[in-house]
């Protein structure tokens, strides 16, 4: 058996479409063009890349960003002011400072100091809390783009084992608690899952991941993810993007597991699109709240 790609491509091309089509209405209304600040410290080459890709995908829905490049000395105060800025500049929506940040930076402080209604990345604890209560403000990004490629590709996990490996704060932990609660953001087909969150220090890791009838892996080990560890027909999403010397690769070893496997997200052109995508949809309902608390 080979198994179902599941195209992220594909998909986050189709909401992007459906986000242009929302952003032109939205302001053929009167509201404000949506805008995404980005800040980017340092010279990371990959981060380099995200950012500019979340830029370009913002300006191809009808939205404006703004680059804040920023060099690897910079200090924490000069960033905390102009987080302070950013948060009072009435034009901007949305913040977003790209991780990882340089060692000598306290990313946590950093983060926290983003408005949280102008936080799209939903890393603010305020926004982490109303996650976890099942009253989310902002869906985080790659979570929101796995529960996506799933729902778009047919897959539900309404009452199935769901077995994420990896305990991110970013991805592994969010994505849980949303998979569990009891009404999903997509519908309840796309919540109420059994789930088990697995790590470093799980016990025969093997033994859990073959459990699953959806597997997500999101632990950043590249093709951590064997054959013998996946489940006849289960959909397994592979969340990993590890630059190898054989180019990127995902956390799932995808030609064996697409034996196994009934549906498959590949890497590049699975996860990664929908991430950026849903970080558009974020930054238009950042733009929206704006206009509903300016009263
Ligand atoms: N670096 C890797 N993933 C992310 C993300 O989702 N948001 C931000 N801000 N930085 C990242």
């Amino acid at each position: 058996m080979t198994a179902t790609i599941l195209d992220g491509k594909a998909t986050a091309e189709t909401i992007r479409q459906e986000l242009a089509v929302e952003v032109a209405r939205w302001r053929d209304a009167g509201g404000a063009i949506p805008c995404l600040a980005a800040v980017l410290v340092g010279d990371d080459p990959a981060s380099q890349v995200y950012v500019r890709n979340k830029q370009r995908a913002c300006e191809r829905v009808g939205m404006v960003s703004q680059l804040h490049r920023m060099a690897t000395d910079t200090t924490q105060q000069e960033l905390l002011e102009l987080i302070d800025r950013l948060n009072r500049d009435r034009d901007v929506h949305g913040i977003l400072v790209q991780l990882p940040l340089p060692r000598s930076l306290d990313e946590q402080q950093l983060l926290d100091a983003i408005h949280p209604l102008k936080d799209v990345d939903a890393f603010h604890p305020e926004n982490v809390g109303l996650i976890s209560q099942g009253r989310p403000r902002y869906l985080p990004c790659t979570p929101h783009g796995v529960l996506q490629v799933l729902h778009r590709g047919g897959v539900t996990v309404a009452g199935r084992e769901v077995v994420v490996v990896g305990r991110s704060e970013i991805v592994g932990k969010p994505l849980a608690m949303l998979l569990a609660q009891k009404n999903g953001p997509l519908g309840p087909e796309m919540a109420n899952a059994t789930v088990t969150i697995c790590h470093s220090r799980t016990k025969d890791l093997a033994a859990v991941t073959r459990r699953a009838e959806v597997l997500i892996a999101a632990v950043g080990v590249p093709q951590m993810i064997q054959a013998d560890m996946v489940a006849p027909g289960a959909a397994v999403v592979d969340v990993g993007i590890n630059r190898t010397d054989q180019g990127l690769v995902g956390d799932v070893d995808f030609d064996a597991v697409k034996e196994v496997a009934g549906h498959i997200t590949p890497v590049p052109g699975g996860v990664g699109p929908l991430t950026v995508t849903m970080l558009l949809h974020n930054t238009l309902t950042a733009a929206k709240r704006t206009r509903e608390t300016a009263g």
